[in-house]
Order: C-alpha cells, then structure tokens, then sequence
C-alpha cells in the first residue's frame, strides 16, 4: 500500500527520496510523486501515473534541487490511478504538500464544508481533502502550521501517516500517525521519514517509531519533537533496527520472491536458533517462559490473521490441538472485527502476520484485547504496529519479505506455531516425551530436507510450462496438508493471475468435482502420512474423470506415483512438519508459472505487500 519517504539534512534530497520509494516499491503501488523546496523556497510537485521510473523520467528535465522534500508511492483507494489523484497534494493556496498513507473516512463531510467555504478540489482523493482542511485552520484560526495539523487531525476519522511541507518553513517537516506505519531515522544533522525502515538503513540505524496519535516536528539542526494532539510532549524511544542492505537486494537472483524461496532453509534455521536446544532435547520460548500461566490457563486460542497468514493460522490450529489438547478457532481478522465475538478473559488470541501492519488483523486484535483477551503476536517485521500492540510474542525472524507473494514468512510462522505448540504441550504434559523428543529431532533435519526441494527447481520450472495456458487449476491436500493446499492455489493466482482453488481433497466430491474434465490440471499433496490412502482413493476420483494429476508424492512412493500425469518427489519427514516440506514446491510451481506467463512476479498487479487500509 502507499509509501511515503522524506528526508531533511544537507544532502539532496531527491536521489535520497527516488531511492526510498525504490526501496518501498514491494508494498505495491500505481503512481508516484514528490515534492521538493528549493533553495529559492519554491515549491515544487511533481507525480507521474505508473513506476517510479516513470516518475523519474517525468522529472528529468525538471528542477528537483533542494535539501528537503517528501514523496510517495499510491496505491488507489479514493480515486482511480492517475495523476491527478498522486500524492502529494496541494493546498489550494499552493503553500503546503502533503502525502498520506491510510483512509479519511469522514472525508466527504469534511469536504462538502470546505467546498461550501470556497474551495476548489483537484482531485478524488481523501489526502486532498486533508491538506485543504489544515489550511483551512491556518487561515482561519492564525495558528502555526504545527497546531494546524494538531486542530485538523482532531476532526478527522480515519487513519493516517502523514507528512506536510510548507515553503514558508522550508526547514521543517511535519508528520503525524494514526493506524498506518510511520518510522523516523536520525542522522547527523538529517532526518529520514518512511513508512519503514528500508528506506532508511542505508543512512542510519538509529530510529523511532512515531507512536498513534503523536506529530513529529522534524527540523533541520533541531531536536526532532514529538507531541501529541494536545500539544503535550512526548519523549521517544530510539531503536537500533538491524537490518542489513544485503537483505533488501535481490543477491543475484531475477526476483525477489525466488531469493526468498531460496533463502527458507536458513531462515527456518536462524527461526529456531536459541529456542530449540538439540543437546538438552528441548524447546524454550521466552515468551512461554514469561506468561506460562496466562498461556496455560487458556481454555482456547482464537488465531487472527489474513491471507497466508491465516493459512499458518489454520497450520497452527492443527499442531495447538492435537499436541495442546485446546480448542482452536482461526478467524479472519476482517470478519472477526467486524462480529461481535464472544471473547473471555480465559482466551489468547494469537495474532499472526508477517507485516505486522496489516490494518484488518490490528483492528482485530485491539477488539480482543479490549474484551479482555491476552494476545501472542507471532510477527516478521521488528517493531510494527502489531507487536507493539501485543502482551507477547514471538518474532519469525526470517529477514525482510519484499516480494509481494508470501514465502519464507509462511514457512517461519508455520515453525513458530510449531514450537509455541511443543512448548505447552510439553508445560501441560499433553505431549509424550517420545513424541516430543522426535519432533525436535525433525524439525533439526528441515532446513536440509528443504535444500533438496529446492534442488528441483529446475525441474519443476519445466513442469510448470505445461500450466502456462491452463485457466483454472484445482488443489487438493488434507490434514495438516489442506491449508498447503489453500497456499499454493493462492501463490498461483496472486502472481499468474490464473484461477486456482485448494479444497481439503474429500470435500472435492460435494461440488468442486463437477469441474474436472480432461483440461482441469489437479495438483494434490499426497505425501505419506495417516490419510494416504484416503487421498490415493480421491486421486483414482479425479482420474475417473480424466483431471491431469501433478502429485508431490514421498521419495520412494509407488501408488500415487503410477496414478498421477506428473510427480514431484519430496523427501519424507513427520505428518505435523508436512507443511513445511510440501509448500516449498508450490511456491516454485506458482513462481515459474507466473515467470513463464511474463508477469510481473514481485509486484503483482492489485496486490499491496502491507495491506495498512481494510
Ligand atoms: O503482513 P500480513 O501477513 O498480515 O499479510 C497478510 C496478507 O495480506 C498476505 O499474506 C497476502 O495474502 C500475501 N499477498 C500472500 O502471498
């Protein structure tokens, strides 16, 4: 979703800003913008429709000098993608700029009242409704622009990251959050302003994440000041973010979705180090350590999330039940905020998402939280709104997803659930020690077992043509393999923008089966494991009616192996850890499909990788 970058220091601030928004082009964007004060104090605004190349080339012949400035990546919500509808966004008296990431809702109203009063709209937009109205306090209420902001964002519903320039202040940005990410970085003599921190690595790695409801007052030369919207000052906390440039480029690799791929080996590696200990035979989660009576008293677990998330989450509904003995229950963050859920102090939500920022399983949480829930977030991106909200949690740490298709996230939750599940099964005695101690020496082994799926990946590049021009594809799994199957079908469509659907493989029979004839491609897991060979009898279903079966089969296999068109052999491994064997070919089939197609893999048309509005 929309990005927003911005710099003040005595650098140029224009290369510093095209190489953010560069930074920032993963989110998912249709247009991009900048707005630069020269040394003159002129105000320049420049915003093209489509990449950020095109921006670039927009401006070539144009003045983009000046040591402050702001610019933006817009994913269309009020608007269609255009320029007009870029940010950023004048004021009608041409003073001030302003980019926004998030929703006014109560834009309408505010607007009917400013037109009423005179001014004149030049674009759809909810942000142009915002500056118009900071204006529109300015004038009418001769206040500073910093107590402008303060008044206009009192009337405002919704939830933003903001930040405004205002040439008669060429030394100051203003900026503000509520709801949308908002990170600051200090320099020497410089400030940095982003939606993340990836734009911001490059310079430093001392940051603050601007708090709901606070202003940032970031001035060249000057303390930055953060105050809230009653003016009264706030003290931040500086943090040191880790990341490294390495993890925000492409390491030689054509995407970053295939790096990612790739990278799940280690990333699953670097996910249990220091909580699994292989000497001892024991897992330890800090966070179990800490709140074990709170996450033992559980009567149940309601899991938050969206998308692949919520397919983790269904993976995690799975281990927590069988090896916790809990009931379970895995809700759409977007429908759940919207019910109202019967929630008891007695319930721990576990919120999962690798963003952190995703607006619906927010929302979500601060409902449950508000019920009186205790919440375990289990999260990718350090220092997001979504741990910050959270009593606990576990972070994934699998390094900077960018690629807009979800990969070593799902695997790192999937292993995080994993472990949070061995460790109160082993604090509640739910689990044998036997069963327990085999686990832990699996789940040792995956990182290598992952490294010889991946060894195929040239095989199933040459597999994945013959689904070049297939226009629905069916996927099928059960057990701990149906959500896999939810998985892979998504990874397909979000990239290729082929139709494919994942069923749990017996539920095929009551409707999905009416589709399968000879061009219908069936992709089904059908590793070895206690539904076997339940699934080799839905497989003999769907040849019955001529479906082309793609099978991922367990090394050695002979059944399924002789039913199915084509095979992928995967190394075998324990039915709870399926999940993380059985996506990993999935994600190849649905990349080297969506390469073959010439699509845009890691930014795939529509889709936003922080999804910061509902
Ligand atoms: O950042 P989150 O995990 O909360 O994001 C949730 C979904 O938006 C995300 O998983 C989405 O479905 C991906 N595009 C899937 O590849």
């Amino acid at each position: 979703m929309c990005g927003i970058v911005g710099y003040i220091g005595n650098r140029e601030a224009f290369p510093i800003l095209m190489k953010g928004l560069h930074r920032l082009e993963y989110r998912g964007y249709d247009s991009a913008g900048v707005a630069l004060i020269n040394s003159n104090g002129e105000l320049g605004v420049y915003k093209a429709k489509g990449k950020v190349s095109d921006l670039e080339t927009f401006v070539s012949d144009k003045d983009v000098t000046g040591n402050i400035g702001i610019a933006h990546t817009r994913w269309a919500t009020h608007g269609e993608p255009c320029q007009e509808n870029a940010h950023p966004h004048y004021s009608s008296n041409g003073r001030l700029a302003i980019i926004h990431n998030g929703i006014i809702e109560n834009y309408m109203e505010i607007k009917k009242h400013l037109i009423e009063c005179g001014f004149i709209f030049r674009s759809d937009t909810d942000t142009e409704v915002l500056v118009q109205l900071i204006q529109y306090v300015q004038d009418t209420e001769n206040v500073s622009l910093v107590s402008a902001v303060q008044l206009a964002l009192k009337q405002v519903i919704g939830a933003y990251a903001i930040a405004v320039l205002d040439k008669e202040q060429p030394e100051q940005i203003i900026a503000a959050r509520k709801s949308s990410p908002l990170v600051i970085g200090i320099g020497d003599d410089e400030y940095f302003l982003a939606s993340d921190a990836m734009p911001i690595v490059e310079y430093t790695k001392r940051v603050i994440y601007v708090e709901d409801d606070t202003i940032a007052v970031i001035r060249k030369g000057d303390a930055l000041r953060i105050l809230d919207l009653n003016n009264v000052e706030h003290n931040p906390e500086v943090k040191h973010v880790e990341l490294s440039i390495g993890q925000l480029e492409k390491g030689g690799f054509p995407h970053f979705m295939l790096k990612e791929i790739f990278e799940q080996p280690q990333c699953i590696a670097n996910c249990m180090k220091g909580r699994i200990s292989q000497d001892l035979g024991e897992v330890k989660l800090s966070s179990v350590i800490d709140y074990k009576e709170r996450l033992l008293g559980a009567h149940r677990f309601i899991i938050l999330a969206c998308g692949t998330s919520w397919h983790a989450g269904l993976i995690g509904k799975y281990l927590l039940e069988s090896m916790c003995h809990v009931p379970v229950e895995v809700e759409y963050a977007s429908e759940f905020r919207y019910r109202d859920p019967v929630i008891t102090p007695n319930d721990v939500v576990i919120a999962i998402s690798q963003s952190g920022e995703t607006a619906d399983t927010l929302a979500a949480l601060k409902l449950a939280k508000k019920k009186g829930a205790f919440i375990y977030g289990i999260c990718n991106a350090v220092g997001s709104s979504i741990p910050r909200e959270t009593d606990t949690g576990s972070y994934i740490h699998v390094g900077p997803e960018i690629g807009v298709a979800s990969t070593k996230a799902f695997t790192g939750q999937v292993t995080v659930l994993t472990l949070l599940a061995l460790a109160l099964a082993k604090e509640k005695g739910t689990i044998s020690n036997v069963a327990y101690q085999k686990i832990i020496r699996e789940l040792d082994a995956i990182p290598e077992k992952m490294q010889e799926v991946l060894k195929q990946n040239d095989a199933i590049a040459d597999l994945s043509k013959i689904f070049t021009y297939a226009h629905n594809l069916i996927y099928l799994g059960r057990g701990y393999c149906y959500p896999v199957a939810l998985e892979g079908a998504l990874k397909l469509k979000e990239i290729s923008y082929i139709h494919a659907e994942g069923y749990p493989a017996a539920e095929m029979k009551h409707g999905p089966i009416a589709l399968i004839d000879a061009e219908m491609p069936v992709v089904v897991i059908a590793t070895h494991n206690t539904l076997y060979e339940k699934i080799v009898s839905n497989i003999q279903e769907v040849k019955a009616r001529k479906g082309k079966i793609i099978a991922l089969v367990t090394k050695g296999d002979t059944v399924v192996s002789k039913l199915a068109d084509h095979v992928i052999e995967l190394p075998s491994t324990l039915e709870c850890l399926d999940p993380l064997i059985t996506t990993i070919p999935l994600q190849l089939l649905g990349y080297h499909v969506a390469v073959h197609k010439g699509k845009d893999v890691d930014q795939p048309r529509n889709l936003a990788k922080s999804v910061t509005v509902e």
